[in-house]
């Protein structure tokens, strides 16, 4: 007789089998990918865990974990989406998947937005799926977001989540490398989650990277490279009073600083992820020289 699986006997099971496979959250991923696949909400299986599932549906479930662990393939890219900052977004192999620590960012970006009464001007560089323009716009109605990317592809994926929050109107997309194709000058602040990784930093990194674009990941030799960049074009685009807000890696934020004092910007502040690691520093364009 065959077995009959019930939605508790799937989890179980497969978290036992990502576990054996050193996948790092195996229950997390078993949820997603079976609340996929069953198209519901992962709460739904928690009020479900005696439904028994029949054949057709586990067949594309058993697809999808015989991927996530043979090709190490992230969750994110198998049900093409992931929630940050409590908001869905389109996922592709074309952008990053955005990490919970660049929720650092976000509230950096809107504790500054909140000191100011009137309409600001934001400025997000390599906006990926659009992640950080999308929940600060989405924050706050007062403001409209210009988000840049090099790779069109991505910004494909930005717009079309843009589209999805219906926020399309107050965000618009620049194909740029770096601060290149950005024509408007005076932002009242500027944020960006760069790429900040070199190839020897990649080496040690999950396998799951290798599926994520190395656009969005590598910044040449020392991988501080665009993160120099962008610190020494920046003051030339923010209003006197202005904010930058950069992510960073770890081990990164006192160089970074300094090239920051450099090109003098003040009121510095490091902020730190869950962690406890600085990984988003904060600066302020005081003078207009
Ligand atoms: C680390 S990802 C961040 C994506 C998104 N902001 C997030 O936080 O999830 C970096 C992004 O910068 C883009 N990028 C890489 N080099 C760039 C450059 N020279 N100019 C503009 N964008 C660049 C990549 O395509 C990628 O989308």
């Amino acid at each position: 007789m065959t077995k009959n699986w019930t939605i508790l006997d799937l989890l179980d099971w497969t978290t036992k089998y990502f576990q054996d496979n050193c996948i790092d959250t195996p229950r997390l991923d078993a949820e997603c990918l079976l609340a996929h696949s069953l198209n519901v909400e992962r709460i739904s299986l928690y009020l479900n865990f005696d439904k028994p599932i029949q054949e057709k549906e586990r067949t594309e479930f058993r697809q999808l974990v015989s991927k996530r662990v043979t090709e190490r393939i992230p969750v994110a890219q198998l049900i093409g989406e992931k929630e940050f900052w409590s908001l869905k977004f389109k996922i592709t192999s074309d952008v990053l998947i955005p990490r919970p620590d660049t929720e650092v960012l976000v509230s950096v970006a809107l504790e500054y937005l909140e000191s100011l009464d009137s309409q600001a001007e934001v400025l997000d560089i390599g906006t990926g799926s659009g992640a950080l323009a999308v929940a600060i716009a989405n924050e706050r109605s007062n403001v409209q977001i210009t988000a840049t990317d090099i790779s069109g592809a991505a910004l494909a994926v930005a717009e079309e989540n843009s589209i999805r929050h219906n926020l399309r109107d107050r965000i618009r997309f620049v194909e740029s490398d770096g601060l290149e194709a950005v024509s408007q000058k005076q932002f009242d602040l500027i944020v960006t989650n760069p790429p900040y990784l070199n190839s020897a930093d990649l080496k040690i990194l999950a396998p799951e990277i290798a599926h994520e674009p190395k656009i969005a990941l590598l910044a040449g030799e020392q991988g501080t490279e665009i993160l120099e960049n962008i610190v020494s074009n920046a003051k030339d685009y923010l209003k006197v009073g202005g904010c930058l807000a950069l992510e960073l890696g770890e081990g990164q934020a006192e160089q970074v600083a300094v090239w920051l004092a450099d090109e003098g910007f003040e009121k510095l502040e490091f902020h730190k992820d869950l962690a406890g690691r600085r990984r988003v520093i904060s600066s302020r364009k005081v003078r207009s020289d």
